[in-house]
């Protein structure tokens, strides 16, 4: 169910920035790639740049679920999307907000443009849903991040003790 989704969802982003594009530039030869900025095309073209930091994952209890924290930065004039995780880790990744003190699943969060998307303690965060094994402190997890008009970014997440908090957490 959740790749027939993930893809139904990919067609029609796909044809959306296609309209995006045409409807906003003559120059149709990226439109394959779904880098269309849309209205920010014409300050800024190209796709965002996006940068990620502090990428973390606190030891898991189990091998039932695990989160991930970062910091997701775009340094262009183009916002952008977190659309999907996968990991060799675990078959199902989700991207969770937290509301009320609990946590749901969306399908997608806001890369802003000139801005950044942080996934902390008890707010936004990356939700791996059953472990294929349990990672310890000082491991690596790869995880690849998709996004709506940039390619895939692979992140190395570091095994923190569960009590790590990242320096510039605002989470006390
Ligand atoms: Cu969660």
């Amino acid at each position: 169910m959740n790749t027939r989704t993930t893809r139904t969802l990919a067609v029609a982003l796909s044809l959306t920035a296609v309209l995006g594009i045409s409807a906003c530039s003559s120059d149709d030869k990226d439109a394959a790639g779904g880098s269309g900025a849309g209205a920010a095309s014409a300050d800024s073209a190209g796709r965002p740049e996006l940068t990620v930091s502090g990428g973390y994952m606190p030891e898991p209890v189990n091998d039932k679920m695990a989160g991930a924290f970062m910091v997701i930065k775009n340094g262009s004039k183009t916002a952008d999307k977190l659309t999907g995780v996968t990991s060799p880790l675990s078959d199902d990744l989700q991207i969770h907000e937290t509301k009320d003190q609990k946590m749901q699943q969306v399908q997608s969060m806001d890369v802003p443009a000139k801005g950044e998307l942080k996934l902390e303690r008890g707010g936004n965060h990356v939700m791996f849903m059953g472990l294929k094994s349990t990672p310890k402190v000082g491991d690596k997890v790869t995880v690849e991040l998709r996004f709506e008009k940039s390619g895939p970014v692979t992140v190395e997440l570091d095994v923190k003790e569960r009590t790590y908090q990242a320096p510039n957490s605002n989470d006390h």
